[in-house]
C-alpha cells in the first residue's frame, strides 16, 4: 500500500504520507458522529440544534421533555423571538385545532390538522419510513404530503390522508414523454386516501433545480410507483410542461380539482421573485379561479440532496416568504378563499404559534418527522447508507426501522407538539391558534431594542393591493406582475430608472 501511496497521481497528502494518510479518511467518515456526541453542545449542531433534535426525540418517545433551570438562549442575541403572554391566559385553548381547507369552487373540503408530514418521496425515504409516517398520520389524525415521487403501495397500506404531490415529473401521472396523463392523475386523485391534490412549483432547499434520481436507485418498486423505467436515470425537469404562464396555472388546477371530484387543489412553493406572487393573484383574480391552499417552502428546508449554492443561497427564507404570501391574499381580498400553509424547520409548539401568527393556518414539517422516526442527522441521506433506515432503499439497513413502533412515536410527537402549541395560545390569552396575531410575537433587533411583528414589518390590510396599490411597499413588484406571464412586464417604465432620470 505505501508504495501505491507514493507513486499514486490522484491524492497529494497520501503521495508524501503513505499508509499514515488513510487515517484522514478515517476521520471523515468519523467526524459528523465525533462532532455530535463529543463535541457539539446543546444549542449547537446544524441544521437542528441538539436540544431541538432532543425535543423531538423526547416527545417521540413519550420521555421526560420538561427543561430544568431556565432557558439556555441568549435572550438579548439579536434576532431572538419570543411570543407576548397576556394577563389574563386561556383557560381552555383548543388542544387538537384543526383547519378547514376547500374553497366554494370545491365539493369535497378537507378538516386538517395544524401539524402535518411535508412532502418526501418514495425513493428520497424507505419503504419502512413512508410506512411509519403513513400509519403514524392515519393515528395521529393529520396528513401526508406523497412527495413528487407518486403514490406508492407503502402509502396506501396503513390508510393515513395523503395529499398528492405532482412535481414537474408528473410521476404516477405521466406519459412516456414525461408530459402530464390526465387519465393516471385521475385514477389516483380519486383515490378516498387522497385528501388533496398539490402542483410543486419549488422546494426551499433547491429551488428551479428539478432532480435526478440516479438509474441505480431507480428500483423496480419506485419505478412501478413513478410510471418511469427501472435502472434508467429518472429526471424531474427544472420548470412544468403543463402550464406556462400564471393564468394556464390556474386552469390546471381547475382542471385538477374537476378530475380529483373536487377535492382541494393547491400549490407549494418557495418564494422568489416578488412580481410572480403577484402574477398568481391576478391571474386568480383575472380567471376567477381560486386555489384552495398555498404551500409557502423557506429557503431553509431540507432535501434528500440538493447543491449547496442553491440550499445556501438560492429562495428566500420562511418568514419573508409568508408574510409576503399573507400580504398578497389579504392585500387582494383572496385570504378567505386560499388556505395558507407553511414549511421551514418547524419542530416545536412555538415554531407553529410563530408561523400562524405571521399568517399561516398551518405547518408542515419534514425533517422534525423524520427525527420522530429515528433519523439522527448524519446527513448521509444522499448516499443511500442512512445508518437509521430512514433515507435508504437497502433491505439490511431499513430493517433499523420497525415501522410499528415508529408510527406510534411519530404520532406521539405530533399529539405532544400540539399540546405544547396549546400551552402558547392560552399564555397569549386566545383560545384559538387562528387567533394569533403579528403583534404576539416579538423580535430582537439589537442588544437594547425589540419589536412586535405588527411593528417590525408591514402587514396590509384586507382589498389594499386593490384599492391604493402604489401606497404599499409593494407597489412596482404588483406593478410589474402580469397574469398571463411569470415574466415582468416589460411595457412599463423601469421605476429604478425613472427615478434615476428624475
Ligand atoms: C428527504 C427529503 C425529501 C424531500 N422531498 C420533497 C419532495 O419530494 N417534494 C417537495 O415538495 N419537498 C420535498 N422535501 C422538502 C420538504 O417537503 C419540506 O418542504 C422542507 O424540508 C422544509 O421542511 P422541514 O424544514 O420541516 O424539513 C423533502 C425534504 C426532505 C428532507
Ligand atoms: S439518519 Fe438517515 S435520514 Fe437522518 S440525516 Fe442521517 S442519513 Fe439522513
Amino acid at each position: 500500500m505505501g508504495v501505491y501511496d507514493l507513486i499514486q497521481r490522484r491524492w497529494t497528502v497520501t503521495r508524501n504520507y503513505p499508509v499514515a494518510a488513510h487515517l484522514r479518511w478515517l476521520f471523515f467518515d468519523l467526524r459528523p458522529y465525533l462532532r455530535q456526541y463529543i463535541v457539539e453542545g446543546d444549542l449547537e449542531g446544524k441544521p437542528y440544534s441538539y436540544e431541538a433534535r432532543s425535543l423531538v426525540h423526547a416527545r417521540a418517545l413519550g420521555g421526560e421533555e420538561a427543561h430544568p433551570f431556565g432557558t439556555e438562549l441568549d435572550v438579548l442575541q439579536p434576532g431572538y423571538r419570543w411570543a407576548n403572554h397576556s394577563i389574563a391566559p386561556a383557560e381552555n385553548p383548543e388542544k387538537e385545532p384543526r383547519i378547514e381547507i376547500g374553497n366554494d369552487q370545491c365539493s369535497q373540503h378537507y378538516s386538517a390538522s395544524l401539524l402535518n408530514i411535508s412532502a418526501m418521496s418514495f425513493g428520497a425515504l424507505g419503504s419502512h419510513a413512508i410506512q411509519a409516517l403513513n400509519k403514524g398520520a392515519k393515528q395521529g389524525g393529520f396528513f401526508h404530503d406523497t412527495g413528487e415521487g407518486g403514490i406508492s403501495p407503502y402509502h396506501l397500506k396503513h390508510g393515513g390522508d395523503l395529499v398528492w404531490e405532482i412535481g414537474s415529473g408528473y410521476f404516477g401521472c405521466r406519459n412516456d414523454d414525461g408530459s402530464f396523463d390526465p387519465e393516471l392523475f385521475k385514477e389516483g386523485a380519486t383515490r378516498e386516501q387522497v385528501r388533496m391534490t398539490e402542483i410543486k412549483l419549488s422546494q426551499g432547499a433547491k429551488p428551479g433545480h428539478g432532480g435526478m434520481l440516479p438509474g441505480a436507485k431507480v428500483t423496480e418498486e419506485i419505478a412501478k410507483t413513478r410510471k418511469v423505467p427501472a435502472h434508467e436515470d429518472c429526471l424531474s425537469p427544472r420548470g412544468h410542461t403543463a402550464f406556462s404562464t400564471p393564468v394556464e396555472m390556474m386552469e390546471f388546477a381547475a382542471r385538477m380539482r374537476e378530475m380529483s371530484g373536487g377535492k382541494p387543489v393547491g400549490i407549494k412553493l418557495c418564494v422568489g421573485q416578488m412580481h410572480e406572487v403577484f402574477a398568481v393573484m391576478k391571474a386568480m383574480l383575472k380567471t376567477g379561479i381560486h386555489l384552495d391552499f398555498i404551500v409557502v417552502d423557506g429557503a431553509e428546508g431540507g432535501t434528500g440532496a440538493a447543491p449547496l449554492e442553491l440550499s445556501n443561497h438560492v429562495g428566500m427564507p420562511l418568514r419573508e416568504g409568508l408574510i409576503l404570501m399573507r400580504n398578497a391574499l389579504v392585500g387582494t381580498g383572496l385570504k378567505d378563499k386560499v388556505r395558507l400553509g407553511s414549511s421551514g424547520k418547524v419542530f416545536s409548539g412555538y415554531g407553529i404559534a410563530e408561523n400562524i401568527a405571521l399568517g399561516a393556518d398551518w405547518c408542515n414539517a419534514a425533517r422534525a418527522f423524520m427525527f420522530s422516526i429515528g433519523c439522527i442527522q448524519a446527513q448521509r441521506c444522499h448516499t443511500g447508507t442512512c445508518p437509521t433506515g430512514v433515507t435508504t432503499q437497502d433491505p439490511i439497513r431499513q430493517r433499523a426501522l420497525v415501522v410499528d413502533v415508529q408510527a406510534e412515536r411519530a404520532a406521539r410527537f405530533h399529539k405532544k407538539t400540539l399540546h405544547a402549541l396549546a400551552d402558547i395560545v392560552a399564555a397569549a390569552g386566545v383560545e384559538h391558534p387562528r387567533d394569533l396575531r403579528p403583534h404576539h410575537i416579538s423580535i430582537r433587533d439589537n442588544p437594547t431594542d425589540a419589536r412586535s411583528f405588527d411593528a417590525a414589518k408591514a402587514f396590509l390590510q384586507p382589498n389594499e393591493l386593490l384599492d391604493a396599490p402604489e401606497d404599499t411597499i409593494y407597489a412596482r413588484h404588483w406593478q410589474a406582475a402580469d397574469a398571463d406571464s411569470f415574466k415582468p412586464r416589460q411595457d412599463l417604465p423601469h421605476p429604478e430608472k425613472e427615478s434615476e432620470e428624475a
